[in-house]
């Protein structure tokens, strides 16, 4: 039901989008996710320079847990009465958000292993992550000083890991990953996003923000002092990944430019990514569940679920190592990066069917890293079939051309060819993981015409390697 939930989402967010366009009430650009239309480049030198570090990395995990881990159903959503929400079956709603608030006492992951996460995400050649602090629900991965509504407060309150993010901030830091905070503007939990004296129709603070200037006050110096103890209490951040793209002027203040500045106070440099919402707090765009069509040459990456949930469900359906690897090499070809989604299930570990799949996953990583890792876009970054992705060593003198692998039953080509992209004259090309050389022409048309090695595997791929004139 909740891979159904996950599908009709972007659907319905369009039809709400359209709808809400339609009554004028808001500006259609920040209510769904979806991409920002420009993108601004930082100012700060040292925004830049962290940029210019995460743009090398290609690949990390985003990890969604919470309170919606215990049951397994979707994150947060089911608190809002939106459209395509589809209601519990049996409770109302006012009982289904009690019980979801009650859930706080069962959350309890007695398993919790932090090691083993940031173990799996290295093992799967992730190079940077994100973790959900605090979901829209509003309950905190962490010890806020700002609210109960936390896991110093919930079940698993006596355990020694309970200040939860700080152990998986530090095990993934001592594998040498970039640190990245997600946090959602928003917060159904507070009484001053949604005050309980009134119905909650959908996503938005649900009263009239003139009408109660101090409430939204509140809330801004909450999300303020909730931000300022993520940033200076947790040791190095790289990324402050703020979720909640509705969340921004006119209709949602939160005064974002403080607490910028005092993130970055604490953290110089902090790569700040105001989802969804254009402008020199979104330092770079991330498309979610889906890849530009075209190569986008400013800051971006694609999130993207590993199963059709962003957190853990009791009916994962995993995609494909393989279509993994296709797409990673479609979006650091298109200049992206990819963030995985993994949910570590309610006792607190990430899951065999993630687990195997991730390794398959770094296994391709290390025979043909060298074609993703700090590597740069090439103008010409795929051929008309799309059959090969081409990405560029810094200084752009060689080309890796991946075959990423594919399934299914159809034959295995033989050749691959591509215009554009021609390699130096008399020059080897040869398999990136083999060394191998490989047979190659230009034929009369200037296409590249390359003989695929009499052992390729499609379900394996390969990378190409050659040198083409700068
Ligand atoms: C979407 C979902 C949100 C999730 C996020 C992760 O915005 O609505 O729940 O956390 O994607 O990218």
């Amino acid at each position: 039901m909740y891979q159904t939930l996950f599908v009709m989402k972007n659907a319905i967010s369009f039809l709400c989008l359209f709808w809400l366009c339609v009554s004028g009430q808001v500006q259609a650009q920040s209510f769904v996710h979806e991409p920002s239309s420009t993108y601004e480049w930082p100012t700060d030198e040292a925004v830049l320079q962290s940029l210019d570090k995460w743009r090398d990395q290609k690949f990390g995990i985003i990890l969604h847990w919470g309170l919606y881990s215990v049951p397994g159903i979707v994150e947060s959503w089911q608190l809002t009465s939106e459209d395509w929400i589809t209601p519990d079956p049996v409770r109302t709603y006012q009982q289904f958000k009690d019980w979801y608030w009650g859930l706080i006492d069962e959350f309890n992951p007695v398993q919790f292993d932090p090691d083993q996460w940031a173990q799996v995400a290295q093992e799967a050649g992730m190079r940077y992550m994100v973790f959900t602090t605090k979901h829209h629900d509003g309950f905190c991965l962490y010890d806020s000083r700002y609210t109960d509504f936390s896991v110093a407060h919930s079940a698993f309150a006596q355990n020694q890991k309970a200040d939860v993010a700080r152990y998986v901030f530090d095990a993934f830091r001592k594998r040498g990953m970039m640190i990245g905070c997600y946090f959602s503007k928003p917060d159904w939990h507070s009484e001053d996003y949604w005050w309980n004296a009134k119905a909650t129709p959908n996503r938005l603070h649900n009263y009239n923000i003139s009408q109660y200037p101090e409430r939204w006050n509140r809330y801004k110096s909450f999300v303020y002092n909730q931000v300022d103890e993520l940033m200076s209490r947790y040791g190095k951040m790289d990324i402050l990944w703020l979720d909640g793209g509705w969340c921004t002027p006119p209709r949602e203040d939160i005064s974002l430019d403080s607490i910028v500045d005092n993130a970055r106070r604490h953290q110089p440099g902090l790569i700040v990514v105001d989802r969804a919402c254009a402008g020199k707090h979104e330092n770079y765009q991330t498309p979610e569940q889906r890849i530009p069509d075209h190569q986008v040459t400013t800051p971006w990456e694609s999130c993207l679920t590993m199963t059709y949930d962003w957190g853990w469900t009791d009916h994962p359906v995993y995609k494909s190592p393989a279509k993994i690897i296709a797409t990673l090499a479609e979006v650091v070809a298109k200049g992206g990066s990819l963030l995985l989604g993994v949910g570590p299930n309610p006792q607190g570990i990430i899951e065999d069917g993630y687990v195997v799949r991730l390794r398959e996953i770094g296994r391709w990583l290390k025979a043909n890293g060298k074609a993703i890792y700090g590597t740069k876009p090439t103008p010409v970054y795929t051929n008309e079939q799309r059959s090969i992705w081409f990405t560029a060593d810094k200084d752009g003198s060689t080309i890796y051309g991946i075959v990423p692998p594919s399934e299914g039953d159809s034959a295995v080509a033989r050749t691959v060819s591509w215009l554009g992209n021609q390699p130096l004259k008399g020059c080897r090309m040869r398999v990136l993981s083999t060394g191998k050389p490989v047979k190659w022409k230009t034929d009369l048309n200037g296409l590249t015409v390359v003989q695929l090695p009499n052992d390729y595997k499609k379900d394996e791929g390969l990378v190409l390697e050659f040198k083409i004139k700068k």
